[in-house]
Parts: C-alpha cells; structure tokens; sequence
C-alpha cells in the first residue's frame, strides 16, 4: 500500500531502495532463512535502535517457530561516523546456550559492531550463530566481518528511514533515503 510521507521527507532526501522493494527483498530473505532455520527454533536478536523496523517485518516472512530479543548497542551517538567504543546500553535477556542464533542489524558498516557481537554472543556458547543485515557498505569495512545473508550492498552514502535515523528521526519513513550533498 503507498502512503504518502512526503511531509515528512526533506527536498535533499533520495530514495534509495523504496518500500516495495524492501518487502520484496525481506520475502526473498525469509524463505532462505526459513529453509535454513526450519525445526530449530532460532532466537533472533534485534539490535537496538536501527533494526526494530526490519526485525519486525522480517518476521512476519519467516515460516517457522522463532524467539525474538533484543541487544542495545551504541557506537555512533548522534554523529556520522562510527566512534569504534562500543557501549552495551541493554544487555541480552535470553538464555542462548545450545540455541541456533540469528542477529538482526539494520546496517553493517565498519563492521565493527557484527565484531564486537560476534564475540560477545559466542561466549553464551550458541549452537549456531548467524548474521542477516539489511543494509551492507563493502567499502566501509575496517575489519573482515562474514554476514550470512544481506538485504542490499550500497554505496557509501549516508542513510536513513525505514529504522534508520538523521539525529534520532525519520526512523519512522517506510523507504530508505540517501541524503543528497550540496
Ligand atoms: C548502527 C547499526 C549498527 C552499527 C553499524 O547503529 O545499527 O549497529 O551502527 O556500524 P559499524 O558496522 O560501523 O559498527 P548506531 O550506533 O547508529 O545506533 P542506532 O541503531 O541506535 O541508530
């Protein structure tokens, strides 16, 4: 369904990937992730803030039992460029030891922040731990990080709706916007 946002969309905003072609690429990634998950009952684990909107949707295209929880993690603050100290604002609540692990981010960028992950949740002792991201710079990348299934590879532009934020807002846009320079 279209609905109009455009009150909230600046004039420097771009779309980048639009409502529809997120739905259909989260369809894609849910019967790959439903094939690869099935009888296991994964626990997926959204990180906090950005990946609310995406964990949500995603979801409701996966075909099998499932758990959701939460992480919240800070590398960003209000700025642009990744600080590299990572904060655990809300640790984990669930137990995943012996548990097949799906980490949902909205946005992979240095790939500090799947790094910092990964070691932290493999210390739980999970059977199986994966990544799906539905956003991916390969360019951007200070460390060598392996995400299992990703949603789009974009440039390197800076991003935001669709969970994404410009200083805390336009989370709530359904597409994905790039922001044009002067
Ligand atoms: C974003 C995103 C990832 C991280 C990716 O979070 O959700 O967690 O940055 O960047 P990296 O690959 O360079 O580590 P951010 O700190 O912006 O917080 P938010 O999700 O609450 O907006």
């Amino acid at each position: 369904m279209e609905y109009d946002q455009s009150v909230i969309v600046p004039e420097s905003y771009k779309v980048l990937i639009s409502e529809e072609e997120i739905q259909k690429r989260l369809q894609e990634l849910g019967e790959q992730i439903t094939r690869d998950f099935k009888g296991k009952t994964p626990i997926l684990i959204g990180i906090l803030n950005g990946s609310f909107i995406f964990l949500a949707d995603l979801i409701r295209y996966i075909n099998t039992d499932l758990e959701v929880d939460f992480i919240r993690i800070s590398s960003y603050g209000n700025g642009r460029e990744s600080s590299g100290h990572i904060k655990i604002l809300k640790p984990l609540s669930a137990d995943i030891n012996g548990r097949s692990v799906l980490v949902v981010e909205d946005i992979v960028d240095s790939g500090l922040s799947v790094q910092f992950l990964r070691k932290m949740l493999e210390a739980f002792n999970p059977v199986e731990l994966k990544f799906v991201t539905l956003l991916n710079k390969p360019e951007k990348k200070k460390v060598d990080v392996s995400i299992d299934y990703v949603g789009f590879d974009i440039e390197d532009k800076f991003v935001v709706g669709y969970g994404l934020d410009d200083g805390q807002m336009k989370r709530n846009l359904r597409s994905i916007y790039y922001i044009e320079q002067e």
